[in-house]
């Protein structure tokens, strides 16, 4: 195998940043979704600082209906979610030292009634704890290739809650101990539609920017 050099991971790293565009944050440009995680744990300091990111995302009536199941390499939590992802998931996301699952209570605590935005503000708050783990040198990665029950099932979450998506955390590791086909995503560009396609002054007229 070629060695995974400060070079390649460079090489790595600016092949997947999205174009510069002046104003916009290199934290959100610079973020994506690797599959290869390194041996390296994430500090209970780290953590923290993710959850704290995902505590302060804004939501419906401040309802914060977010909650994160939140396992380590090594104990209980983390073989329940690893357990509860599909095949394609486990062999490369088996590699993380963390995996933590987000979940959304689907009714407003106060009255009891329907909280339409529940998994829109989890979303939110997971996006937060993305761009937060990127600035502190972790990478991320949100999966919802997995068994939503089996999930709900081992870790005891109860009816009120939705099963979000499941998260690996980790540092980078080296693209070339995935299998192929994994690799060579690893190793593509990350692609977007054009703001045409997705901001509209009216319905599918795009805005002009
Ligand atoms: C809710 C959600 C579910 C996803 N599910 C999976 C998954 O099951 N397996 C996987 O490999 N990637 C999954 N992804 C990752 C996306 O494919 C990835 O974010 C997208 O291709 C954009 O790439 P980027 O994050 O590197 O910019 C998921 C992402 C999100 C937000």
């Amino acid at each position: 195998l070629p060695t995974f050099t400060p070079e390649t991971r460079q090489a790595l790293e600016t092949l997947k940043e999205a174009p510069p565009v002046p104003g916009v944050l290199d934290v959100i440009r610079h973020r994506w979704s690797p599959r290869a995680y390194s041996d390296r744990e994430v500090s209970s300091a780290d953590l923290k600082k993710l959850f704290e990111a995902a505590r302060w995302a804004a939501s419906s009536n401040n309802e914060q209906p977010w909650r994160f199941l939140l396992g380590r390499r090594g104990d209980e939590t983390y073989a329940k979610i690893l357990n509860a992802l599909a095949e394609f998931n486990q062999v490369w996301a088996k590699t993380a030292p963390v995996l933590a699952l987000s979940v959304a209570r689907k009714a407003f605590v106060s009255n009891g009634r329907a909280n339409r935005f529940h998994l829109h503000d989890t979303g939110a708050a997971t996006a937060n704890l993305f761009l937060e783990a990127f600035a502190l040198g972790l990478r991320s990665h949100a999966m919802g290739g997995f068994d939503p029950e089996k999930a709900r099932a081992s870790l005891a979450i109860p009816q009120e809650y939705e099963i979000g998506a499941v998260m690996a955390i980790g540092y980078l590791g080296d693209p070339n101990t995935l299998p192929d086909q994994l690799r060579q995503r690893e190793e593509s560009p990350r692609e977007r539609k054009p703001l045409e396609e997705i901001v509209f002054s009216s319905w599918e007229t795009p805005a002009q920017l």
